[in-house]
């Protein structure tokens, strides 16, 4: 019997160290190396096979995509699923991944598919299934977590699609590690990887999210796919966020926006409108401004509270927003426009538990602020589009003719843009406030 290999990896990074080591040498970071067995048993060396090709010999075939029923996952996917396309969707637990890889498969009947979960019993999948309302008779269920098995069951089934949940409880039999650790997940996802290659099936792989937010597992998984989907949104609000983070086959700038409803994820052609209050309300501290996210705009509700501090640290605190960023929106506040709000609490939330890193979104966010400090509400159909400096200058920002094309094709009637933009007012009906400083923004608002 040979004698049983091993090595250490490191938990973060995946690098391997043959001896123990306190800090990887490779990420930095503490503590991270775990002793992981490389192989059983002495594999022969591989025979050259394939030979290496010129490029130029190469010849092109066109990508072959499945087209899905769920035009949020098609366009997020860059035009659908590409054939032998190996898929990484990472979210936090109880987000929906399930059910939203189980909806697709179920509401595309014109494929057969394997659903494998090494999560969930057979029954519970059927209990969400019936809970979907949807009905496709050529989708097969399977609990296990043996690579082997799962490879063979797809393989006899000639299934279209393989989804597996999750690639954190997949266990490969040619390698002795729990599942879970970094060799593990890094040998069955190679397998299955060759699975997908070899016969053109699209695998999608549920992973797991760490405290951190960053998908667990050794980040070369991340290298490893071709596509890495995040599934995102506040578990208590309803929509949910399905942003790109790598795609071999497309833009990485689209989003797809879901509602979680009692019967599944509803797709949403335009969240602007569920974004945004309908309602008239007439309250302070509230502006709407007109952001973009992934490729498309998207109209959302900025709300401020300002309120004088019980406390000798005034609190500031965001739902929705880099609290950094509202810390230096408040800075050039006070040393602009000598608003004193070191002594007041503000609180800022985006409307719809979405987060937005759109920087246009800036002078929303003052609008919003002044308007709850004021106590005077702003004027109803107006909304926002630009980024504040430092010196308090308001900036241009990109793609402003989407931006409001879509304010006045949801009828609102005045945006606020900044005045270094070279634009043709006379193009739009919605009314163009341009402006270059923020001491102008006060006066616009409550001349
Ligand atoms: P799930 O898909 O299991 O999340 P994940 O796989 O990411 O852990 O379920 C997400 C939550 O959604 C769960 O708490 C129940 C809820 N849900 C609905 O509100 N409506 C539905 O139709 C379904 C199937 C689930
Ligand atoms: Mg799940």
């Amino acid at each position: 019997m040979s004698k049983v290999k091993s090595a250490f990896f490191c938990q973060n990074c995946g690098h391997q160290a043959p001896k123990w080591l306190g800090k990887c040498p490779a990420c930095q970071s503490w503590n991270t190396l775990v002793e992981e067995v490389l192989k059983k048993e002495n594999t022969p060396l591989a025979q050259v096979a394939l030979q290496a090709k010129v490029l130029q010999d190469i010849a092109l075939c066109a990508l072959e995509r499945k087209i899905l029923k769920d035009k949020e996952l098609n366009r997020v996917l860059g035009g659908g699923v590409v054939d032998g396309s190996l898929m990484l969707l990472g979210g936090e637990p109880g987000i929906g991944k399930s059910t939203l890889l189980l909806q697709m498969l179920l509401e595309n009947n014109q494929y057969s598919a394997l659903y494998v979960s090494g999560e969930e019993s057979a029954e519970q999948i059927k209990m969400r299934a019936d809970r979907l309302g949807l009905k496709n008779d050529k989708v097969w269920i399977l609990a296990e977590t043996n690579t082997e098995q799962i490879i063979a069951q797809a393989h006899s089934l000639q299934a279209d699609f393989l989804v597996i949940d999750s690639v954190q409880t997949l266990q490969s039999p040619s390698i002795d590690a729990p599942s879970g650790s970094v060799s593990q997940i890094r040998t069955a996802t190679a397998e299955i990887m060759d699975y997908a290659k070899k016969h053109h099936v699209p695998v999608f792989l549920v992973g797991h999210i760490t405290k951190e937010g960053t998908l667990a597992g050794p980040k070369l998984l991340e290298h490893i796919v071709d596509v890495v989907l995040q599934f995102e949104g506040d578990r208590n609000h309803l929509y949910r966020v399905l942003r790109v983070q790598k795609n071999r086959f497309g833009s990485t700038q689209e989003i797809g926006i879901y509602e979680m409803q009692g019967t599944g994820l509803r797709p949403i052609d335009n969240p602007s409108e569920l974004l945004v209050n309908q309602y008239d309300t007439g309250l302070s501290g509230v502006a709407i401004a007109s952001t973009i996210e992934g490729a498309r705009p998207l109209l959302v509700e900025v709300q401020a509270l300002v309120s004088s501090s019980v406390y000798g640290t005034p609190q500031r605190s965001c739902t929705g927003f880099d609290v950094r960023r509202l810390n230096m929106l408040l800075a050039v506040l006070e040393k602009r426009c000598q608003f004193k709000l070191a002594q007041k609490d503000v609180f800022v939330n985006i409307a719809g538990g979405i987060r937005v890193d759109d920087p246009a979104i800036d002078l929303a966010v003052v609008s919003a602020i002044l308007s709850s400090n004021m106590d005077i509400a702003l004027a109803k159909h107006l909304c926002f589009a630009a980024e504040i400096g430092l010196t308090g200058e308001i900036r241009p920002i990109p793609r402003l003719e989407n931006r409001i094309a879509q304010a006045q094709q949801l009828g609102y009637e005045q945006i606020v843009v900044s005045s270094h933009h070279a634009l043709d007012t006379k193009k739009y009906q919605i009314e163009i406030v341009a402006l270059s400083k923020i001491g102008d923004l006060f006066s616009f608002l409550f001349a």
